[in-house]
């Protein structure tokens, strides 16, 4: 949109926006919800605003079925404001890297301290099974991209919070985790490039959430990352994904993972 402006003015204008729309001065925990995520929204707590993305600047109408398309500020019942972002702006369409993490930059200047980033994705380890929530323990960054512009050089350790990890278990003891390879998309992975992830450490395939990662840590968030696997990757599964088979898993695992984020945001 704004190519010349500093990404983090974008990110306070459309924080200003945001809380004139929804009434609501600052929120405290920011959830990105991914496919198979949406209906946490409504589990969270009361909605008290929902506005469309494109009314927001840098945000605009969801590219994908599967994808919401609003940000809503939610009144948790613990007392806290959550922002769900139900629009992401994917990697893969070419709008470049600041308006991946526009969302991130602006829930961080709405006064976000805890980032939850979701995603549906494909799993390299063969014990799970479509519909399985795990938690990101950490990633690595296959994009060849980053967030930070210039000598910005910022420390990952721990990204994915260890605190937040262990609290989600205390919600859901049987929780995994694994490291999540973020690919620039749209295609899938050949079946040698999920081994090469395989190899090089990863558990979990995906297009989106690294990237946000990094701009929260930069923002001095604490981040909560969490995948639904919707399928196997390539080669692990032995039949050909489709697009179709990962909006139907979401959809099928869709309302036992939202009641249990809801049941870790409470926990927050
Ligand atoms: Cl197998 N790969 C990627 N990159 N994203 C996915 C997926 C696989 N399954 C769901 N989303």
């Amino acid at each position: 949109d704004l190519p010349d402006a500093d990404p983090f003015e974008v990110a306070r204008i459309a924080a200003e926006q945001i809380a004139e729309k929804t009434g609501v001065e600052r929120h405290d925990i920011a959830l990105t919800l991914g496919s198979g995520w949406g209906k946490a929204a409504e589990l969270l707590g009361e909605t008290t605003a929902t506005i469309p993305a494109q009314e927001i600047t840098g945000f605009s109408k969801p590219a994908l079925e599967g994808h919401v398309g609003t940000l809503r500020s939610v009144l948790l019942p613990t007392g806290k404001r959550a922002l769900v972002i139900g629009a992401r702006t994917h990697y893969y369409e070419d709008h470049g890297v600041r308006r991946v993490v526009h969302s991130v930059r602006t829930a961080a200047a709405t006064g976000v301290k805890t980032m939850i980033l979701t995603n549906g994705a494909g799993g390299i380890k063969d014990t799970w099974t479509p519909g399985t929530p795990v938690l990101i323990s950490d990633h690595i960054n296959l994009t060849a991209d980053s967030p930070l512009e210039g000598a910005t050089f910022i420390d990952l350790t721990d990204l994915y919070s260890t605190r937040l990890r262990d609290l989600a278990r205390t919600i859901d003891p049987s929780l995994d985790e694994g490291v999540y390879c973020q690919f620039r998309g749209p295609h899938y992975e050949t079946p040698a490039e999920v081994q090469m992830a395989k190899t090089i450490g990863g558990h979990i395939v995906g297009m989106s959430t690294a990237l946000e990662a990094i701009a929260a840590r930069q923002s001095g968030m604490e981040v909560l990352g969490m995948s639904l696997i919707t399928n196997l990757a390539a080669g692990i599964q032995k039949t050909p994904l489709s697009h179709a088979e990962v909006i139907e898993a979401g959809q099928l695992a869709e309302p036992v993972i939202s009641a249990l984020l809801a049941r870790i945001v409470a926990a927050i």
